[in-house]
């Protein structure tokens, strides 16, 4: 396997001083699920890859469910980011820095692969997830994750008009920049007939979401993203005062809403692959 060189464009950036926030926050919010749906994936001895793995939870918890004190079956991870610089070194853990478009993951190697919240940052996220389809093992699983972010205007349940409008504006101009980036809005909405498209089988899908509200890490993941993100949303014309009325109200318990609904779906690489 070798690293890549040049990676694509990527909205965020691990090396900003606010990643270790949103990726903290990203663990918080979503980590519960994802482990529900890997953990009847997992068996000891298993080899996984966990493409961004940004603050390597996943990366971490799934080593904790292949490499167990009970066997010597040599199960382990591999944490592959172009900007790993947040996952933390484990023994049995192989931390790989690479671009996912340009990588090649290797023929057959992995029993599950698992990518939350990075295909659709992809613009050739079709070309990744064959890759990724090839690296799987017959019999493999592919668990992908991803935000349906087709919505902005629905997602605040109760806010005073100000909230309401400077956050709308503020999910307008970030979703704006990350298509601009080559992000998909809808891709999660086409994931399941994605993984079919690229030869899985026995594929499964569901969609999950959760009301928080202000001062809770669903809320508090908007506030650091509009700081992370700050210069790139005052060019796009918002605000600083109202990004600043923003992040006091998602810091405020009367502030309620919802996050942005994750698809995740679960396919299988045919023993006959
Ligand atoms: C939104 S974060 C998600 C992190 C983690 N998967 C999670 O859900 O908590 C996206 C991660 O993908 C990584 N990433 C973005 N583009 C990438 C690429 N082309 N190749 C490899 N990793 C990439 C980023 O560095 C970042 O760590």
């Amino acid at each position: 396997m070798s690293a890549a060189s040049s990676p694509a464009e990527y909205t965020f950036d691990n090396v900003h001083p606010e990643a270790a926030t949103q990726l903290r926050l990203l663990g918080q919010i979503l980590d519960g699920r994802t482990h529900d749906v890997l953990d009847p994936l997992l068996i000891a001895g298993d080899r996984c890859l966990d493409v961004g793995a940004g603050a390597g939870t996943i990366a971490s918890w799934m080593l904790s469910k292949v490499r167990t004190g009970f066997t010597d079956l040599p199960g382990g991870v591999v944490a592959f980011d172009r900007k790993p610089i947040h996952v933390p070194p484990a023994d049995g853990l192989t931390v790989v820095t690479g671009d996912a478009t340009s990588h090649d993951f290797g023929d057959s190697i992995y029993n599950v692969i698992h990518a939350r919240l990075v295909l659709m940052h992809l613009p050739d996220r079709e070309a990744v997830l064959a890759t990724l389809v090839r690296a799987l093992r017959p019999g493999g699983r592919l668990v992908v994750s991803d935000w349906d972010c087709t919505q902005p205007e629905r997602m605040l349940l109760r806010g005073s008009p100000d909230t309401i409008t400077n956050f709308l504006a503020f999910q307008r101009a970030l979703l704006g920049f990350a298509v601009s980036n080559g992000a998909s809005l809808d891709w999660a909405q086409r994931l399941p007939r994605a993984l079919e498209y690229a030869g899985l089988t026995e594929v499964r899908a569901d969609v999950h979401s959760q009301m928080w509200r202000g001062g809770e890490p669903g809320a508090l993941l908007h506030a650091s993203n509009s700081v992370q993100l700050q210069q790139q949303l005052l060019d796009r014309g918002v605000e600083l005062a109202d990004l600043e009325q923003m992040r006091l109200a998602l810091d405020d318990p009367a502030t309620c809403l919802w996050q942005y609904p994750m698809v995740t779906a679960v396919g299988t690489r045919s023993v006959d692959a």
